[in-house]
C-alpha cells in the first residue's frame, strides 16, 4: 500500500541537518570539504546569468569524458539527491513496484515512496559482506517490478558491487522489463580506479552521482544522471518542470573543478590512504566492533558495544551508545537505525586525520564506559 505523498519525510535528513554536528564529527560521509582558496576560481570566469540550456556545454563535455559516455546520455541535476528523484520520476509510475536494497540510504527510499512506489526489498546480508547478490534479487523480483535500486559503493557499508554482479542484476531486471538505478555517489571515491558509469553494462542501467562525496563539494550541488539517450531526454523534460536555469556560477565552478580533477583525486587518495590504516588498527584493537572491512569508501559500519544490563539481548543498542558518545564525549556518528541496522553505527573516515584519531579515542573510551554501566 503506498503512503500519502503529503506525509512522506526523511527522519535521517532532519537528524543530519539539525543534530549531526559535534565538536568531533565522524558522522559525515564526504572527503574533507574544499574551500574557494583550494580552487583556481576567479570572479571574472564566472557568470551570474547565462542563457537557459540543457547543460553548460564545457561541463557536459568534461563530465562525458570523465564518465565514459556521450553528452546526450547525461542530465545535470542539483546533487545526487535531485538526480535520484529525476531518475525515479522517469522510470516508474505511481503504484508501480520498486525493488530496493536493505540496508539503504533512507532519503532515497523515501523519494521512491514520495513518488508513489510500491516498495519491495532485497537483502544485502552481513554474512555475505553486504553483497548485492543476484540470486537474492532473482528471488525478490516480480513481473511487476519496474525499477531496482542500489548504491555502489553501498551506503552505509561501502561494499563494492563488482561488474559481474551488476551485469547479472541488469539481466534479471531486463528479464521483467525493469531498469536498474545505481547511485554511484561513493564510487567517485575510487578516484582513478572508478569504472565508467553503469550504463556501459546495458541500456537498462541508469546511474546518479555528484561531486559531493569524493571531492568535498556538497555545496556546489553538481550532480548528474547517466541514462540511455531516450531516457535522458525524458529526464530533461521532467527537469523542465522544476528548473528554468541551472545555477550558472555553480556550473562554471564545476567545470573548473573537473579541470583540477587529478590534483583533487590525489588529495582524496592521500587522505583516505592515511585514514584507512587508522580505522583498521582500531578494528584490530576492537574486534567486537567489526562488522565488515571495506577496502574502499569513506564510511563503514561498526557494531555498538553491549551494556551489561542488556547482555541477554542478542545485539547492542546503538541509539543509547550514540547518545552517550555525543553527550559525554562530544563525538557524533550516525545511528544505524537510520539504515535498519539498529545494533550498529556509521563512521566516516574521509575527514581530517586528527579528527578521526581523536574521535576513535573517544569512541574507545565511551565503549569502555558503556560496557561498565550497570555492571
Ligand atoms: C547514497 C547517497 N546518495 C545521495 C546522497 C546525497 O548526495 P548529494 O549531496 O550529491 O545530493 C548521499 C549523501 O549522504 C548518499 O549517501
Amino acid at each position: 500500500m503506498s503512503v500519502g505523498r503529503s506525509h512522506v519525510e526523511s527522519a535521517y535528513m532532519q537528524w543530519a541537518k539539525l543534530h549531526s554536528g559535534a565538536p568531533v564529527n565522524l558522522a559525515t560521509s564526504a572527503i574533507a570539504a574544499l574551500s574557494m582558496g583550494d580552487l583556481p576560481v576567479h570572479l571574472e570566469d564566472l557568470a551570474l546569468n547565462a542563457p537557459g540550456s540543457y547543460g553548460y556545454a564545457p561541463l557536459m563535455e568534461r563530465l562525458g569524458s570523465y564518465l565514459g559516455v556521450s553528452a546526450d546520455s547525461i542530465v545535470t541535476a542539483p546533487g545526487t539527491s535531485m538526480a535520484n528523484l529525476l531518475a525515479m520520476a522517469a522510470t516508474f509510475e505511481p503504484g508501480d513496484e520498486v525493488l530496493f536494497e536493505r540496508p539503504t540510504y533512507e532519503p532515497m527510499l523515501q523519494t521512491a515512496v514520495f513518488l508513489g512506489a510500491e516498495v519491495r526489498r532485497f537483502e544485502r546480508r552481513r554474512e555475505d559482506g553486504f553483497r548485492a547478490d543476484p540470486d537474492e534479487l532473482r528471488r525478490r523480483i516480480t513481473p511487476q517490478t519496474r525499477l531496482v535500486v542500489l548504491a555502489n559503493l553501498h551506503n552505509p557499508t561501502s561494499a563494492l558491487t563488482l561488474e559481474d554482479d551488476l551485469r547479472a542484476i541488469g539481466e534479471i531486471a531486463r528479464g521483467v522489463g525493469a531498469r536498474v538505478l545505481v547511485d554511484e555517489v561513493y564510487l567517485e571515491a575510487l578516484f582513478y580506479r572508478r569504472p565508467p558509469a553503469a550504463l556501459r553494462l546495458g541500456p537498462e542501467f541508469v546511474s546518479t552521482s555528484s561531486l559531493t562525496k569524493a571531492y568535498g563539494l556538497g555545496g556546489l550541488r553538481c550532480g548528474w544522471v547517466v541514462a540511455e539517450p531516450e531516457l535522458a531526454r525524458r529526464i530533461w523534460r521532467i527537469r523542465d518542470l522544476h528548473d528554468v536555469n541551472s545555477a550558472s556560477v555553480a556550473e562554471r565552478i564545476s567545470a573548473i573543478v573537473m579541470d583540477q580533477r587529478e590534483k583533487l583525486e590525489e588529495r582524496g587518495e592521500t587522505l583516505l590512504g592515511t585514514n584507512r590504516p587508522i580505522i583498521e588498527r582500531f578494528l584490530d584493537e576492537h574486534p567486537e566492533m567489526e562488522v565488515s572491512r571495506p577496502p574502499f569508501g569513506t564510511v563503514l559500519m561498526l557494531r555498538a558495544p553491549i551494556a551489561p544490563s542488556s547482555r541477554r539481548a542478542a545485539s547492542g543498542d546503538a541509539d543509547e551508545f550514540c547518545r552517550l558518545l555525543r553527550e559525554r564525549y562530544e563525538t557524533s556518528v550516525v545511528p544505524g537505525a537510520f539504515f535498519d541496522m539498529p545494533d550498529c553505527f556509521r563512521v566516516g573516515i574521509g575527514g581530517g586525520t586528527e579528527e578521526l584519531e581523536e574521535g576513535l579515542e573517544r569512541l574507545a573510551a565511551a565503549s569502555a564506559e558503556f560496557q561498565k554501566r550497570g555492571a
